[in-house]
């Protein structure tokens, strides 16, 4: 469904359910400050920014502190020696707290020892898109006075990581722009252009799996794809498991098995979603807009290991063929399908498997053969198959079963896939 039509959509959905107004207050009986939580507006009356900066830092994870970086910051929890990590959220449909706030905060300081700040603009963020929209400049510009002022009290600008989310990443770019590009990090979640150091398209950057794929799945339909970037996140945070990407000219290209190392441009590292330095690419100074793709399960923890399989028919055949193939571990069975052109030998495609491939029991191979009207196709297909684990490089390459294959038409056919785990 297109993207417009979506969000008309979400404004519609937002006129039919109007938010409870509940609001809590309690006090943190170990740092002994008062607990802030997000405001809640109701859509008709989110005419005004209001926005709060709520503190939450390892000591508190679950208590934000409202802050102002006035000298008022030298008497909280803000520790200036430390990092800091600016959460911005996007347009809120029903004026409420985003629900996966508390998620990414606690992730966050899970991994890292550093001062998270959730911006809650939930007034400015609230009623129609458009106004939602109209309030992002000035939204850009209050943050960027607050980061001014913190960088007055001493906190230096590489210091400071924005991670933005929808409507607040549009914020985060503007933040950075106001700072001259002199921030240390922006993570910001969202459009189809690459603008960043490097652009993660997950699954391609449009549909996710696992996400429903009918309007009759009502709100989860319209957000499902769009919020999937936030619990890729936090997932990746939670989750040892990496998730990377691969630097290739597009998805399909991708998915055809056309880019199988990091070697160009990140010098064989990988980038990883997460807050690793530098995304875990060991290189000194990032290159600009790389597109980088990745797959992914269609649930948390959501990283998948790609691996490339080929399969190389003994005979060229005047038709295309289509070998599906499937690997299978003890608690898993994951997919792809092979097509080998016309008149060509060899056909590649990536398989996505949850488990890693020295896990992987066992592959199985079907022929699915092109059977027309006028002609049936021939009832079995002979070749090789091979395997091999990304990212290449010179100790991980392609591994074929030892044996030449004869498929018969529409017929699971099982092979051991030795590969001891390292
Ligand atoms: C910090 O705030 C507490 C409680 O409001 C107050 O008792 C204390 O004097 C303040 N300390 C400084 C250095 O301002
Ligand atoms: C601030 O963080 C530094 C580095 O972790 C730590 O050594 C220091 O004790 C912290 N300061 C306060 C006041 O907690
Ligand atoms: C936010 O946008 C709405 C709609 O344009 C506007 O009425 C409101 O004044 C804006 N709020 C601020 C603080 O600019
Ligand atoms: C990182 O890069 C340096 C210099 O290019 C190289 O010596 C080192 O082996 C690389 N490390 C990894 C893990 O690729
Ligand atoms: C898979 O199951 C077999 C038999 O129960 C067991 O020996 C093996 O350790 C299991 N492998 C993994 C990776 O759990
Ligand atoms: C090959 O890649 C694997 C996985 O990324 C890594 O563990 C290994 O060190 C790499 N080997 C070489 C020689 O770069």
């Amino acid at each position: 469904m297109d993207e417009d039509l979506k969000r008309k959509l979400l404004v519609v959905l937002a006129v039919l359910l109007l938010p409870s107004s509940a609001q809590t207050g309690n006090t943190d009986r170990l740092s002994g400050h008062h607990c802030t939580d997000f405001q809640t507006a109701n859509f008709l009356r989110g005419s005004k920014l209001k926005v709060q900066f709520l503190l939450f830092t390892s000591s508190s994870p679950s208590c934000g502190e409202l802050i102002s970086a006035d000298d008022g910051i030298k008497n909280c929890s803000f520790n200036s020696s430390l990092e800091t990590k600016i959460i911005i959220h996007g347009f809120r449909a029903l004026g409420t707290k985003p629900s996966w706030i508390e998620g990414l905060v606690r992730a966050i300081l899970h991994t890292s020892q550093v001062n998270v700040i959730a911006v809650d603009w939930v007034y400015g963020s609230t009623g129609a898109y458009p106004s939602a929209v109209e309030n992002v400049t000035q939204l850009a510009l209050a943050i960027s006075h607050f980061i001014s002022k913190l960088l007055a009290l001493g906190v230096s600008g590489t210091s400071i990581h924005i991670i933005g989310v929808s409507l607040g990443a549009h914020v985060g770019g503007l933040v950075g722009h106001f700072h001259g590009g002199h921030l240390g990090r922006i993570t910001d979640f969202g459009i189809r252009i690459p603008v960043g150091h490097i652009d993660y398209f997950v699954n391609g950057g449009k549909d996710q799996p696992g996400c429903p794929r009918f309007i009759s799945a009502g709100y989860n339909f319209l957000i499902c794809d769009h919020m999937r970037a936030v619990h890729l996140y936090i997932s990746a945070l939670n989750h040892p498991c990496p998730i990377m990407g691969f630097p290739c000219a597009s998805h399909q290209d991708f998915l055809n098995g056309h880019c199988l190392d990091c070697a160009e441009p990140f010098l064989s590292s990988c980038p990883r979603i997460g807050l690793l330095e530098q995304a875990g690419v060991n290189m000194s100074r990032l290159p600009q807009e790389v597109k980088v793709f990745l797959m992914t399960s269609p649930s948390a923890p959501f990283c998948v290991h790609h691996s490339l399989v080929e399969f190389h028919l003994q005979k060229k055949r005047n038709r295309v063929t289509s070998i599906e193939i499937s690997f299978s571990s003890n608690s898993t069975k994951d997919t792809a399908k092979i097509t080998i052109p016309k008149d060509q030998e060899t056909g590649k495609h990536l398989l996505a498997h949850r488990v890693p491939l020295c896990q992987i029991n066992s592959v199985t191979l079907r022929y699915i053969p092109k059977n027309r009207f006028w002609s049936k196709d021939e009832p079995s297909v002979v070749g090789k198959f091979c395997v091999a684990p990304l990212p290449l490089n010179s100790s991980r390459t392609r591994s074929c079963l030892p044996w030449i294959l004869t498929l018969p038409s529409k017929t699971d056919i099982s092979y051991d896939l030795p590969t001891a785990c390292a």
